[in-house]
Parts: C-alpha cells; sequence; structure tokens
C-alpha cells in the first residue's frame, strides 16, 4: 500500500515506519513524506533516506483549512496514496478530509488514550500522577484524538520521572509500536490486534 507519513517536525516516528518499511516484507511501501512546515527536521531525514517529500506550508493558507487540504490532497493523489500516517502532525483535520481518508489514517498519540487526549501528555501525566503512561495508535476519526484504538503500549511511571525522562522512555514505545500498527493497518487485518503477538504489550 502506498503510504504517505505526515510530519510538522524533528520525524523520529517517520523514521522508525521507514526502517521498518525497507524490510522486503513489509506491507506498506513509504512512498511520500509530507510536511506542513518546511523547517521541519524530519523532511533532511526522510530526503536522505530516499523518499520523496513535499512540503505544503500550512502557515500561507492562513486559517483556510479547507484550501490547505485540498492543496495536500493535490499531493496525495498525484504520488497515488491510499494509506495515511500521521506522525507528529500538528494541524487538525477537518471532518471532510478525515472522511474522505475514513479507514485509511492512522496517527500515533503519546498517551494511553482515552486519557490526555491533545497536548503536554507527559506533564500532565505526571501531575495527575497516574502510575502507567504510554502511547496509542488510533485510526483518525474528526474528534481529534478519538478514533478507535488499534494499539498501545505501556510503561510505568517511575519515582523521580521528570517530562523529559517519561517522554524518552514512551518516545522509545512508539517507535516500537508505530511500525507494528501500521502493517497490521496495510495489511487489512480486521481481526483485534490486540490479538496478535507482535502488538503484545511488554510491560517491564
Ligand atoms: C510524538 O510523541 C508523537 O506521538 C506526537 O508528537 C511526537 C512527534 O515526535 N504526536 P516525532 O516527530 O515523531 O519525533
Amino acid at each position: 500500500r502506498r503510504t504517505a507519513i505526515l510530519i510538522s517536525g524533528r520525524g523520529s516516528n517517520m523514521a522508525a515506519l521507514i526502517a521498518a518499511a525497507q524490510a522486503p516484507d513489509y506491507p506498506a511501501e513509504i512512498a511520500l513524506v509530507l510536511s506542513n512546515r518546511a523547517d521541519a527536521g524530519g523532511l533532511a531525514l526522510a530526503r536522505s533516506a530516499g523518499i520523496a517529500t513535499a512540503t505544503v506550508e500550512s502557515r500561507s493558507f492562513k486559517g483556510d483549512r479547507a484550501g490547505f487540504e485540498a492543496a495536500m490532497q493535490a499531493v496525495l493523489d498525484q504520488k497515488g496514496i491510499d494509506l495515511i500516517a500521521l506522525a507528529g502532525f500538528m494541524r487538525v483535520l477537518t471532518p471532510g478530509f478525515v472522511a474522505a481518508w475514513e479507514g485509511r489514517m492512522v496517527n500515533i498519540h503519546p498517551s494511553l488514550l482515552p486519557a490526555f487526549p491533545g497536548l503536554d501528555t507527559h506533564a500532565r501525566a505526571l501531575a495527575a500522577g497516574v502510575r502507567l503512561h504510554g502511547c496509542t495508535v488510533h485510526r483518525v476519526s474528526a474528534s481529534v484524538d478519538e478514533g478507535p484504538i488499534l494499539a498501545q503500549a505501556a510503561i510505568p511511571v517511575l519515582v523521580g520521572d521528570t517530562e523529559a525522562s517519561l517522554a524518552a522512555r514512551v518516545l522509545e514505545q512508539e517507535h516500537r509500536l508505530y511500525p507494528a500498527a501500521l502493517a497490521w493497518v496495510a495489511a487489512g487485518r480486521t481481526d483485534p490486534p490486540e490479538a496478535r503477538g507482535a502488538l503484545a504489550n511488554p510491560l517491564p
């Protein structure tokens, strides 16, 4: 399946997906990395991995979300994309765009949804005093961070954890979880991913 990864920043999840997709039997081909910011660090990483990149600057659309998305859709069409993986993509998508990609767009979020949708998840997890934290891969629906959950990985919150230490341990899990979950979606599977060993949750 021809897959586009949408990014806004450093692109470490993107890099993990690109690396996994190099395996000959991986069911998704990363055919495009699309950024809404020309200064996203992930663009250079993608180029050095030999992946086609494109930028549609959201800033230049000045709040015209439909116009921004139409420009993205044109690039996606031109590249023959049929699956989207959001990886640190920081724009909210309109219900129209989400509907057009229903069943074909996934996202990774740095918390155990439905806890802590939105931003600053690690600081909020610490402030709330949760003992377990982690990341979630979910299908994208029109409400932000609320689509059906495909896979999760959990880690314990340790005494002395800071926002940075927690973020680093969750990110490690993101890089493990996202390639496995994207493979599951790209292969068109419908059995619950939790039943698969590849997505088993490795609590240390
Ligand atoms: C990740 O924590 C991702 O879950 C969140 O934004 C961060 C992006 O990091 N949505 P990166 O660009 O993949 O390194």
